[in-house]
């Protein structure tokens, strides 16, 4: 079962960002996914601010992200972008962190207007970081976030819904790539184990792969055969329409 990391920008210690996280963490764990929660304010300021990620506790924050293979990315809208804590972290993160990850963009604002972070601004810096498969962002409104007595927070009905059809689509992609994975790792032993020329590992890839009706496991074993190199290099998805249905 794929593990999930949310990692949270926010730097309020009531963080609505953080709340709706967690409300999409507690799906994922009834689903039976192992998920845990970053909260980028929680790490060391003086480790965020000086840039040099060779404290224990970025290895551990970077740790976590590499051994997740869903990441929930999680941001308040701060004058119309992601928030600059959140990309404290995501610049102290090695080069394509992302790389093979699945990725949800959960974004909160005070007004819709601001709808299109998820995809102007959240959604370059993802694919920067190597993700080549980010499903349809969520945005969800201040109003969709209600606290409760003792801080407690709970979403709206709509938005619980709203949320709940995200991380239905992230699981849905999840599971594809593992798939794909599953389907793609034979391919891989029989390019990687005989090293054989190109040319002839291309075309014993693409017959495993047809007989397994997996196309995409053809590409990605053909471009490791002609780079001689024994790394899974995982397909590139189609990128979801980006807006459309993201905000209600
Ligand atoms: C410094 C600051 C800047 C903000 N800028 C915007 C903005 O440009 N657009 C918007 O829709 N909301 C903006 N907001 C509202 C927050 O995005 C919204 O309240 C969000 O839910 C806060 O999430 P949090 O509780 O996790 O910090 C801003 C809030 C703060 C504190």
């Amino acid at each position: 079962m794929p593990s999930i990391l949310a990692v949270s920008g926010s730097p309020s210690s009531t963080s609505r960002t953080a709340s709706a996280a967690d409300h999409a963490l507690t799906l994922l764990r009834a689903q039976g996914h192992t998920a845990s929660h970053l909260a980028v304010r929680d790490l060391p300021s003086d480790d965020l601010l000086s840039g040099f990620r060779d404290t224990p506790a970025l290895w551990s924050a970077t740790d976590a992200v590499a051994q997740a293979d869903g990441i929930v990315i999680a941001t308040p809208v701060y004058k119309a972008s992601y928030t600059g804590l959140l990309k404290a972290f995501l610049d102290l993160l090695p080069e394509n962190a992302l790389a093979g990850k699945v990725v949800l963009p959960l974004v909160t604002g005070g007004t819709i207007g601001h709808l299109l972070t998820i995809d102007y601004a959240l959604r370059p810096v993802l694919t920067a970081l190597g993700a080549d498969h980010v499903v349809q962002g969520r945005f969800l409104l201040d109003s969709d976030i209600i606290r409760g007595e003792g801080g407690r927070t709970r979403l709206t009905p709509e938005a619980d819904r709203r949320l709940s059809d995200s991380v239905a689509a992230f699981t849905a992609a999840l599971d594809r790539r593992t798939a794909t994975a599953t389907a793609a790792a034979p391919v891989l032993k029989l390019v990687t184990a005989g090293a054989p020329t190109s040319a002839s590992a291309a075309t014993a890839a693409t017959a495993v792969a047809a007989s397994a009706s997996v196309a995409a496991a053809a590409s990605a074993a053909a471009s490791a055969s002609a780079s001689a190199s024994t790394r899974f290099s995982a397909p590139v998805s189609t990128p979801t329409p980006a807006t459309a249905g993201a905000a209600r």
